[in-house]
């Protein structure tokens, strides 16, 4: 097990081209693929997050792992490869969101509160995934985007983001980690 310091290095955070960038999709699930999802799993727990796309840790592949409602005993990862949204419908909701991308910040994004979205499995099966209004549909679409080069700031109006974008400087300046939010 790595320490938790080096956990942090490996976390790409803004502003980083890698998080602006569209992802290949995985054309074969190899023993590489299978460790960056191990990879991303240990990393996510590690932070406590809820999701990790993979050009968050460096891989520019359409991977990410999601586990919304883990506690220490308990651990219900999914692993999602070549994920795409099939329906995002729905009323509209605003929900605030964090990014281990975004150290010390939150940000209020307004959203579809219905997805379908399809992917592979780490044995290669196509699998459907639907959630309504919980945190599961959040956390879909948000580490969908990166895969996209989308980042939750994206969804901001100019003004907004810029005022996000400015409080983010200062939570980093100030020493945020990955995992950290509303830093004070
Ligand atoms: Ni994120």
């Amino acid at each position: 097990m790595q320490n938790t310091d080096d956990i942090f290095e490996e976390i790409v955070v803004a502003p980083d081209e890698r998080l602006k960038t569209e992802c290949a999709p995985i054309e074969e699930i190899t023993p590489e693929v299978r460790e960056l999802a191990e990879r991303m799993l240990r990393d996510m727990y590690a932070t406590e997050g809820c999701g990790l796309a993979a050009p968050q840790v460096g891989e520019l592949v359409q991977m990410v792992v999601i586990d919304v409602d883990y506690t220490d005993k308990k651990r219900n990862p999914y692993v999602l490869i070549n994920p795409e949204i099939v329906v995002a419908d729905g009323e509209e909701r605003e929900f605030p969101e964090g990014c281990l991308s975004f150290p010390g910040i939150t940000v209020r994004v307004t959203r579809p509160t219905h997805v379908i979205v399809r992917a592979r499995n780490l044995d290669g099966d196509l699998m459907q995934y639907e959630a309504e209004n919980n945190l599961m549909a959040v956390c879909l679409q948000h580490e969908i985007d990166h895969l996209h080069g989308i980042t939750m700031v994206d969804h901001l109006r100019p003004l907004k983001r810029a005022a996000k974008m400015h409080e983010y400087q200062d939570a980093l300046a100030a020493g945020a980690k990955p995992g950290e939010t509303d830093f004070e």
